[in-house]
């Protein structure tokens, strides 16, 4: 298409030359030339309005839209990602301001020492994947749907321990050479804790401070790990808080992180932990997700009917949030599947 036209173009040019001697048909030719110089200018950009690509037009952090009313009363603009998880995660006070402090400190930073680097923690069906999915949608116009957004599973990806050279050569590979197509990359790790512990290590450079390696700079990449390591630690924090009739709220950072980088050093079986990613400082958050209560299941059944344009029904939500199941006994307290599996019950119920 693009050679086509710029065959058109000096087609045009060589007439208005053939014919510079007629003055009339000349200044139409030059006109329509220039013309066609115009379109060509902007074809580009025509082509990159209706093409994703490695551009502002593309991939933006939405700091801009604003809730009015918070604006007004309390003189403060949200970012559209801190509406959205007020919307639409339940029962993550800590999970949501680590990340929102995280996600807007680095994409409002025009020089990064290094990409941003987050590991999320938690009991299944928490939020993390959510999570993750909504940070890609803050960031790529087209969501997970980007091409610069990668996601990668372990068991899916690289499922033989005897294969792991060639993973780790493709790997190393497919972050190069998508870092250099995009510095706005994200990569996504899911099932960490099933990850060769060798895997990570190789792409570890990439994680860095270094300015660049290989004349490819990485600080502008993002990569998220999500693994359930960490989650059995966090159940008994929330629930000695549950136990004490303290209110969830209450908890904070800090009651977690002893127990979980204790667990995240200890625990032999989850890969990413023996390497040196946690040394070396290169994780740069470690998120926790708390397991969730009744209460949330409910507020995710309520989300998912209106995402589905049905009329919220609080009966319904009940109903459904009652169908999981829950632990510990006989306290009975968090769900077992978190908020996973409730959109097969929900059509269940309709
Ligand atoms: C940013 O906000 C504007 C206005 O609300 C919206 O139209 C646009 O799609 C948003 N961009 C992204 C990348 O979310
Ligand atoms: C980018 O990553 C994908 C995997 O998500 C891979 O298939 C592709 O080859 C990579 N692109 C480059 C240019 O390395
Ligand atoms: C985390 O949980 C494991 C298993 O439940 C336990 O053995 C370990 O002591 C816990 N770590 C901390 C720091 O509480």
């Amino acid at each position: 298409m693009r050679s086509r036209i710029l065959l058109l173009f000096l087609l045009f040019w060589s007439l208005v030359l053939s014919t510079a001697n007629e003055p009339l048909s000349t200044g139409i030719a030059v006109g329509m030339a220039a013309a066609l110089t115009g379109f060509l200018a902007t074809y580009q950009n025509v082509l990159y309005y209706f093409h994703e690509c490695c551009r502002q037009e593309w991939i933006s952090y939405n700091n801009t839209e604003c809730e009015i009313v918070s604006a007004i009363v309390l003189d403060y603009y949200p970012t559209a990602l801190e509406i959205d998880m007020k919307k639409k995660l339940f029962g993550q006070h800590i999970a949501s301001r680590v990340i929102i402090k995280a996600v807007t400190g680095f994409m409002n930073n025009k020089n990064p020492k290094k990409p941003l680097v987050l590991s999320l923690h938690g009991w299944t069906g928490t939020g993390k994947n959510f999570v993750s999915q909504l940070l890609a949608e803050n960031i790529y116009k087209e969501g997970m749907a980007s091409s610069y957004v990668h996601q990668f599973v372990s068991t899916t990806h690289f499922p033989h321990p005897s294969e792991i050279n060639t993973y780790k050569s493709q790997l190393q590979q497919w972050i190069k050479g998508n870092v250099t197509l995009c510095p706005r990359s994200m990569f996504i790790f899911d099932e960490m804790d099933k990850m060769h512990a060798g895997l990570i290590d190789s792409i570890k450079p990439y994680m860095d401070y270094y300015d660049n390696l290989d004349g490819i700079s990485y600080r502008q990449a993002i990569f998220i790990f999500l693994s359930n390591a960490g989650g059995e630690n966090i159940t008994r924090v929330v629930l000695d808080f549950w136990s004490a009739g303290r209110d969830r709220e209450e908890i904070q950072l800090k009651d977690l992180e002893a127990a979980l980088s204790l667990e995240v050093f200890n625990n032999k079986r989850s890969g990413f932990w023996h390497t040196s990613l946690i040394d070396k400082n290169l994780v740069d958050f470690f998120v926790p997700f708390l397991p969730l209560e009744f209460s949330h299941v409910r507020k995710c059944v309520l989300a998912e009917m209106e995402a589905r344009d049905l009329t919220p029904d609080e009966e319904i939500a009940s109903q459904v949030a009652k169908e999981m199941t829950y632990f510990p006994k006989p306290e009975n307290v968090f769900s077992v599947k978190g908020c996973k599996t409730i959109a097969s019950k929900l059509d269940y119920f309709n």
